[in-house]
């Protein structure tokens, strides 16, 4: 899940080799009450709203230079009913199924088995096969491709909603937040001093989207590079207010303008934001059937 619980809190799984400073986790004020619930419908895209380097746009395209990224974007619902669930654990392998045991509460267990069961269903699409056969190998830090080839493609979820982007040919990294109340000094513990300038410029009402929106930029980008939280977050400086776009980055990740950030909203209460490793062409974004 997006939001990581620390060690010996109920919620969430397996230990990690991310650093305490990454951990937004024990930060977050617990409200539950004031989460926002995504529609139970499988399959939903509400407001049909990206925030790209445009601004807000409908799903079509990100403007670059020259020929085109297409990137699929799937968004569903990981509340689903016990048969639907049933019908969808048949497609895990024998780790996943051991993954999700090891979850501690039993929500977490089924909301893992919808969104990898769900994630086989979708990537089997592309790599022209059944779920059940689908094969991943994981990078160092865990990032999932397709055995054997194939597409691109991160998974994020928060709370009851996951998303999927799919890259036919450029790295891809995506986050999702779940909008929550959050202590006041948390972007002073994760952002760059520049980030939290900017972030502190937005007016009292815009603070908290603001965080998120920052957040979400900057796991779309570990994520994308593969390396995940491990990458320090204070490393690299992305836009808040104002079209999405890396600021500072290091070298060793190549151009700015080499990377493309799309920010979106996928479902009232979440926030989420896409990274591709576009190399300054075109991203052309669709959201196909599910
Ligand atoms: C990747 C990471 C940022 C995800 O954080 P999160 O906010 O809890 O989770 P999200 O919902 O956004 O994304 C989870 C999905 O990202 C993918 N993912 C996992 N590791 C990834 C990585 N290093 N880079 C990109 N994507 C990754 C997986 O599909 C995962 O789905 P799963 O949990 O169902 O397997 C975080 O787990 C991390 O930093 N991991 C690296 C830790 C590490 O190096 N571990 C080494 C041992 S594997």
């Amino acid at each position: 899940m997006s939001i990581r619980p620390l060690p010996g809190e109920a919620e969430g799984v397996e230990a990690s080799a991310i650093p305490e400073k990454n951990r937004i986790g024990a930060l977050v004020v617990a409200a539950r009450n004031q989460i926002p619930t995504a529609p139970a419908s499988p399959g939903f895209w509400v407001g049909e709203r990206l925030y790209s380097s445009r601004n807000r746009l409908e799903i079509g395209s990100v403007a670059g230079v020259g020929s085109e990224i297409v990137i699929d974007i799937y968004v569903w619902t990981l509340d689903v009913d016990a048969h639907e669930r049933e019908r969808i654990r048949g497609h895990l392998s024998q780790d996943e199924r051991g993954r999700a045991a090891r979850f501690v509460t039993q929500r977490d267990r089924e909301r893992f088995v919808a969104a990898r069961g769900r994630l086989r269903e979708i990537l089997a699409k592309y790599a022209a096969c059944d779920p059940a056969a689908v094969a991943f190998n994981y990078n160092p830090h865990g990032k999932p491709r397709l055995r054997g080839g194939g597409p691109n493609f991160n998974l994020s979820h928060s709370e009851n909603l996951a998303i999927l982007a799919i890259a036919d040919s450029a790295e891809i990294g995506v986050d999702l937040e779940a909008i929550r109340p959050l202590r006041e000094d948390i972007a002073e513990r994760f952002f760059s001093p520049t980030e939290v300038l900017e972030l502190r410029g937005l007016p009292d009402d815009d603070q908290v989207k603001g965080f998120y929106r920052c957040w979400t930029l900057k796991e779309a980008f570990v994520k994308a590079v593969g390396m995940g939280l491990t990458l320090p977050l204070d490393g690299f400086d992305v836009s808040i207010a104002g079209p999405p776009r890396l600021n500072r980055l290091a070298s060793e990740f190549g151009a700015k303008e080499d990377w493309s950030l799309v920010q979106l909203e996928p479902s009232p209460g979440f926030v989420g934001a896409i990274c591709c490793r576009s190399g300054g062409l075109s991203l052309h974004l669709r959201r196909p059937p599910t």
